[in-house]
This record gives structure tokens, sequence and C-alpha cells, in this order.
């Protein structure tokens, strides 16, 4: 059938092997430099659009030529399947802490120590006044170790005990700020051992725990608690959906002599190509060091990370040397940390909360404490483990804790000698609100008592009526209480059940707001698929992964029909959001309710009906780009196909629908004519985009 000659007809391209070969090289080194300059350097030379059509080459030819593919390419940042745990591994050399100190006398007395220390070390032929210090900021982060052989990453680790740690390499090549190669012209040694921390910006971390809240589940602390919940995934791709930054800061070891200076170990860094601290000073008397600390203090709330003070090194590595180490932290380094946004203050209570879906929360009710700025006078004890590993009691003295914008946090008990305690805490056996049994679930409790419960009807209520929802306008946290409290409302339908009668004597209600009350119920009923599976509350189940179900399965009873292996086998879809998802539709009551919803007059538009009607004219269609497109990068292209419905492929075959050709279109153009596909020039294709 094929002309071709044999050792094509493995590609549709019309490079011979040693080309493509070429080519990939030229693109990976390409997309290194410019993922160093963005990352790294910060100093971006290109548009994101350029940066996506290089990407884009790179991997139509890697599709086109899987055996091509290196683990060090650009494209493999993600992808390595899940491990079952991560693997112990030993460091090269144990990874110390730093000893830290809070204010200007102890910065003073541990120069003074160097000082003598090193003096009473070094004898006569060491001139104290040469002491030199190098500051940076001190990351608020978990610090790993990073191996380079060769000039390529080839394992991370975190620090663990210090001696062991845990090996996070797939996780660490997920980050794009670190180096799977090293800068090759700038001659790095041929084995490097590195060590960097690795953490999370803060716009970053507020994302991702809103997207977590919005699926349900517990927001993580502060950042740090989340760079630490990312980097020690087991399946790589959670990582690489969770922003993580890194900033290298020491050589552990390397092949060949080591810099002479701590200021050149990061120049050197820095040259090799991994992301070193831009902020750093080298000072040659103590009260340079501590301006450099009062400056960075100052600054600290416009960064865009978190720090928690600066480190301060003896610049000379001979000097470290000679100073040497105590068994957990150098003699020649100490953490010089800022005034803490922490605050001491007492437990006055410990009360359980009741959520949305029956989750018992314990808070500390706080006497009230002012934390950087915020009156605190209630913090979470996030669940019972918790509340037992930090051992919080009624009365007990607690330092409290603000990171970003999320709840104020126990950091820990302020231990008082001799002081008299109460009993530890115990989970309710009963729920507080509605007497149900409590059922646990590893450190979670719940209330068993479902929407018998008042707490968790009225949160079902007010989910189910809030913006993202059914939209229900009046229907607030007062008039649901109410609605519960007088028995008017036991489920979600009996919302539908309501009569002007019925709410006239409520608080808050006279003869027009009743009426625009009844209104907005009515015309909720009327309510799209995506909505409707936001309003039901499922753990787990938020805005996205409603509108990844609506559009995948077009209707609710498809969605109810589906058993949980459907369900995984969605993309973005997990096994947990699949086993809530079965749950939920399995039970009996769940189904009734929609039932009578439906009875009722509810009108769930199904997702494929509204999508096809003129927003989706690309469905089912495939397209193939070939040739350099002038008007569009290839990402923009492939948004714009994908947007109204279609598909890009990178091959063609006689299932395609359009070929797209662009400048210089290559063998797919003669392709397409031979299999007959329509070929439209970019022209052509922007007028189909823009007739939609
Ligand atoms: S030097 C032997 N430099 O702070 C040298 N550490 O409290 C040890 N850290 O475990 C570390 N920024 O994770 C160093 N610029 C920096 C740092 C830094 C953050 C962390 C590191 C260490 C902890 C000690």
């Amino acid at each position: 059938m094929t002309h071709q000659p044999r050792h094509l007809t493995d590609s549709q391209t019309p490079q011979s092997r040693p080309d493509v070969q070429t080519r990939v090289d030229a693109l990976r080194n390409e997309i290194r430099r410019h993922d160093y300059l963005y990352y790294v350097k910060n100093r971006p030379e290109i548009s994101d659009q350029e940066y996506d059509r290089l990407f884009r080459e790179l991997t139509d030819l890697e599709t086109a030529h899987p055996d091509l593919i290196t683990p060090d390419s650009p494209t493999q940042r993600v992808g390595a399947p899940p491990l079952a745990e991560l693997k112990k591994t030993q460091h090269v050399r144990p990874m110390l802490s730093l000893d830290s100190v809070a204010g200007m006398e102890d910065v003073l007395a541990f120069d003074k120590r160097v000082r003598r220390e090193l003096g009473r070390e070094l004898g006569q032929e060491m001139d104290t006044a040469a002491i030199h210090y190098t500051v940076e900021p001190k990351y608020d982060g978990l610090s790993v170790e990073l191996i380079y052989e060769n000039g390529i990453f080839t394992r991370g680790a975190t620090r663990g005990d210090g001696t062991i740690g845990e090996d996070v390499t797939v996780n660490l090549r997920t980050l794009r700020s670190l180096p799977l190669q090293l800068q090759a012209d700038a001659d790095p040694p041929s084995r490097l051992v590195a060590r960097a921390e690795v953490y999370m910006r803060l716009d970053d971390f507020q994302a991702l725990n809103r997207r977590i809240t919005e699926r349900g589940e517990e927001a993580f602390a502060n950042p740090r608690n989340a760079a630490s919940g990312a980097l020690r995934q087991l399946d790589s791709r959670i990582t690489a959906e969770r922003p993580l930054v890194i900033t290298c800061y020491e050589i552990m070891a390397q092949s060949g002599t080591l810099p002479p200076t701590h200021w050149e170990e990061l120049e050197c860094l820095s040259r090799w190509g991994l992301p070193v601290p831009l902020h750093r000073r080298r000072c040659a008397r103590i009260e340079e060091v501590i301006a450099f600390h009062a400056e960075t203090e100052a600054v600290r709330d416009q960064l865009p990370f978190e720090i928690d003070g600066v480190v301060v090194k003896i610049d000379r590595r001979d000097w470290q040397e000679a100073l040497g180490e105590k068994s957990r932290s150098p003699r020649w380094a100490i953490a010089y940390k800022f005034t803490p946004r922490k605050e001491i203050t007492q437990v006055q209570d410990i009360v359980v909360s009741v959520g949305r879906t029956g989750t018992l929360t314990p808070l500390a009710l706080l006497k009230p404490v002012d934390v950087g700025g915020v009156t605190i006078s209630r913090a979470t004890l996030h669940n019972a483990d918790e509340v037992a590993r930090k051992d919080i009691r009624v009365g007990d003295t607690v330092r409290v804790e603000r990171a970003g914008d999320v709840i104020p946090a126990i950091a820990e008990r302020v231990i008082i000698p001799g002081e008299q305690r109460a009993a530890p805490f115990r989970m309710p056996d009963r729920c507080p609100v509605c007497g149900s049994a409590v059922a646990r679930e590893g450190a979670y409790y719940y209330c068993s008592g479902q929407t018998a419960c008042p707490a968790q009807l009225k949160g079902e209520l007010e989910h189910f009526a809030s913006k993202g929802a059914l939209n229900i306008d009046g229907l607030g946290k007062k008039t649901v209480a109410q609605l519960v409290e007088k028995g008017m409302v036991r489920d979600l339908a009996d919302l539908y059940t309501l009569t002007k009668e019925q709410l006239l004597p409520l608080e808050g209600f006279a003869d027009r707001s009743a009426s625009l009350l009844l209104e907005a119920i009515d015309r909720s009923k009327q309510v799209s698929l995506e909505r409707f599976l936001v309003g039901l509350g499922i753990r787990q189940v938020g805005q996205h992964i409603a509108r990844v179900l609506a559009r995948r399965f077009g209707t609710l009873d498809a969605i109810i029909a589906a058993d949980r292996d459907t369900f995984e086998s969605v993309h973005e879809i997990g096994p947990e959001i699949a086993a809530s998802l079965e749950s939920f539709f399995r039970e009996e009551r769940n189904r009734q309710v929609i039932e009578r919803l439906r009875a009722l007059g509810l009108q769930i538009t199904a997702a494929a009906q509204r999508e096809s009607q003129g927003q989706r004219p690309f469905e089912g269609k495939t397209f193939v780009f070939t040739g350099g497109l002038k008007g569009f990068s290839r990402e923009e292209a492939r948004r714009r196909v994908e947007q109204l419905g279609g598909r890009v492929a990178s091959s063609l075959s006689k299932q395609t629908d359009y070929v797209v050709a662009g400048m210089d279109p290559g063998s797919k153009l003669d392709q397409a004519k031979r299999l007959g596909v329509t070929v439209v020039t970019e022209e052509e294709f922007g007028s189909l985009l823009n007739q939609t």
C-alpha cells in the first residue's frame, strides 16, 4: 500500500532519523535554557506562546518517535507511575540542622564565640578581623539532598532524621525550577551533592487550599505542611499539580575541589544552573549582619513566599571546618530568626463542631490574643489524632500561629512545670448536635445522623442554595436555621413544598419577601446538571469535578447508573472520588430525595444537550496541524479546538476530519491527500473558528 521507504514506515515525518534526533536535541536544549531563564533567573526571553510552540513540537516528535524519549527530556517531568512506598535512602553526609537565635544580643554573642574559638583553633596565624559572614534568607520549607552525576539529576531525598531520608526523586523532577541537567558549558563537577529547600509560594498555597476545601477536604495549616505533603506523594502527578519551588544553598560534597568560600559556593551553584538565594550579602562585620536581618524582616510580608529568619554563615570554608560541628548542628552557622508570628495564650475550652458532611472537628476556644495584627479567639485542632499528638487539653497554655490566609492553628503546647492539667480530650460518642452515634474513619469522626442531624441538614441546605449550586436568592443561613428548627424542611425536596403561609410567621419575613423567596425557589427548578451535582454536596465533589462529570456523562441518570470503575475511568477522577460518588448514589435515601425533587418539578438540563446547542460545533471532530501557524501558537490553536468540542491529534488517520496546513507543511499534507482528508489553510481554519 505505502510507497514509503521501509525505514520511514514507523513515522509520518519527512525527516530522516538522524535529523529528528538533531532537532529533538536542539529543542530540548532550547527548552531547558528557557526553563532556566524563566524559573531560575526570573528573566524570560520569549513569550509563553513561543515556549508552548517549542514544547509542542518536542512532544509531537516524541509521540511520533517514542524510542527517542529520554528520562531527562523536559517532557518527562511528570508521568512516572505511582510508587508503592517512598524508599529510604542514606544521605551522603548527615544533613545537619541549625541552632537558632532570636535577638541581637544572641547574634553578638555568636560573633564573639566564633572569634574566640577560631583564635584558639588557628592560633597566631589567624586574623579575626578578616572574618566575613554570608547571610541569606531562611526559607520556611523542607530541606532536600540533590545528587547530580555527570551533570544529570539522579537522586533527591528528604532530610528524614538527618542520616536517612526518603527518596523523592520522581517528585522532585516535577519542579520546574530544578534543572534536570546542569549547565554543561559551565563545567560542573562530575559528581555534585547539594542541599536545597523546597517550599510553596503563598499564592499557590492559597489556591491549593481553595481547591482542597472545595473538594470537602481539610486545608493545609501552612505552606510548609502543604509543600511537605506535595513532595512526599506516592503519585508524582499529584506533586506536579501542586507547584513547588526550590532554592539551593549548600554544596554537601563534590568531585574536585570545593570553592573556598560560601559566597563562591553559591556563585558556582548558580553558574551550574541551580537556583540560589538572590537576596544575599557578604558582611565584613556583625553589625552588617544585624542590618541585613532588619532589612529583610521589613520586606518579609512583601515576599511571595514565607521566610522565618536569615541564616548567618562563616564565609571561609576552611574556617567552617576549623570550627566543626556539634552532634546535630554546625558551630559556624546560625539561624537568626524573625520575631515570630506566634503568640502564647490559654485554651479556655475545646468544643466539637459538626460540618456539612457530618465531620466532627475539635475547635479550641482561646483567650483572645493578637497575632501579627489579628485577634485570634479560636483555632482549629483539625482532628482527634492531632489533639492527641499535640496533647492539648482544656486550660493548657499554647502557642498559636497564623500562616497566610488560613484559620489559625495551635502550633504547640507550652509546658509549664508543675502545672495541674485537665483530663485528655476525647471525641464524644454521640453527635453534640443531634445525639446520633459517632462513626470513625481513620483520624476522622462523623455524625451518623446524616440529614436527621440538624447541623448537617442546615449545612446541606445552605450549600444547595449557594451561588455555585442552585443559587436560591434569599435562602440564607438565618432562614435555613428557622426552616430546620421548626421542622418545616427535613430534606432538600421539602424546599419545593414550602408555601407562603408557612413562610410568613418566620422571623424576617413579610408578604413581599416570602413571595420573592418562593419565586427564587421556583426559578431554581431549571438547573444545569453541573450545578445540581455541586448542590448535592457529595464529599470530594466540588465545582470542577462536577463539571468533569457533567461533560463526561451528560445526564444524571447516566451518573446514577455508573459504578466505581466507570467513575475511575474518567480522567481526573481518582479512587477516592469514585468511591465517594458510588456510595452517595447507592444510598437509598439520596436516590429517594432525587426522585422527589424531580416529582416536584426540578428539571436538570443534560450537559450534552446544552453544550451541543451551537456551543460545541466541533464535537466529535479531530484536527491535525502540520507546518507553522502565523496567527496562533499550537497550544492556542489546540485550546480553541477543544473549547468548541473538538480534539487535536498528532498523527493522521482516516478518522481525521481536518488537516490544517500552515507554512512548510511537510509529509502530512501528502498523506492527507492520499487518505482523502479535508485540508484547510490557516485562514480557513480561522474562519471555521469564527463561524461559531
Ligand atoms: S544551611 C549545615 N541555609 O533551616 C547547614 N538552611 O533550622 C544547614 N534552611 O534544616 C542548613 N534556609 O532546612 C541553611 N539558607 C539556608 C536555609 C536553611 C532554610 C532550613 C534547613 C535547615 C533548617 C534549620
